[in-house]
């Protein structure tokens, strides 16, 4: 059972790379092997609609045939029996560099068909968790949660199974005195950070626990 987590945050030790952190503890906890891949350490573009993956008989046919550093990650990923994705929410979606490896990881698992169909090999699950500043009411505002939702969908129609954890209202500075940042009250963040987010991080392990008990 090998559960292999991607972070999508620039920071390694913060909000997101702690909670996937807490996540591979989970599934560890059940005896998995597990693996954290920092996307921030590695040089890759999104895809580059070469479409060598949608081409008739072609080598690379459901497979993307870019060569760079997210290659052998993607090659490494088809034997994972979980994948957990991490992104911290930036301007209401994902980070820039997990979009990009969403799109170098789905689009050559799914067909141009109609109905479109998967062409992973297997039925696995899939884990999004997300970090942001925003609270619940300022997700429903802002329509975040339908980025959520078809993030859902789409991980559900590719890898068979997916679910979100979503960390609300993170502690985002190291020293709130030392930024202009007058629209957060560091107090509350803090409480927050100290109250909740060990909270969220529980969730986090749970998901893990649960991933290396079973498959999609
Ligand atoms: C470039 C940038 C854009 C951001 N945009 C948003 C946003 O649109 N909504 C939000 O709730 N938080 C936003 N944030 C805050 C981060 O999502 C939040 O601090 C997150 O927990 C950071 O994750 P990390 O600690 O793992 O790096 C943004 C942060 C940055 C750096």
């Amino acid at each position: 059972m090998k559960v292999m987590a991607f972070n999508g945050s620039p920071r390694k030790k913060w909000n997101t790379a702690t909670l996937l952190e807490k996540a591979l503890e989970g599934a560890a906890s059940q005896g998995a092997e597990t693996e954290l891949i920092h996307l921030y350490d590695l040089a890759f573009k999104g895809c580059v609609s070469c479409f060598a993956c949608k081409t008739k008989g072609g080598l690379s046919y459901g497979r993307c045939a870019v060569k760079d550093d997210l290659a052998p990650i993607l090659k490494k990923g088809e034997a994972a029996d979980s994948v957990i994705l991490g992104s911290p929410i930036y301007y209401g979606t994902v980070s820039g560099e997990m979009r990009s490896f969403m799109e170098r990881l789905m689009f050559p698992n799914m067909t141009y068909t109609d109905p479109p169909q998967s062409l992973f090999p297997k039925k696995i699950n899939t884990g999004f968790i997300y970090t942001m500043n925003a609270t619940p009411e300022d997700m429903e505002r802002f329509g975040l949660d339908q980025h959520i939702v078809l993030n859902e969908r789409l991980l559900q129609m590719i890898f068979g199974a997916s679910e979100s954890l979503l960390s609300f209202d993170t502690y985002q500075f190291k020293d709130y005195s030392k930024v202009v940042a007058d629209r957060f009250d560091p107090e509350k963040k803090a409480k927050r950070r100290k109250e909740i987010f060990p909270e969220d991080c529980g969730k986090a392990f749970d998901m893990g626990v649960r991933f290396a008990e079973k498959n999609g």
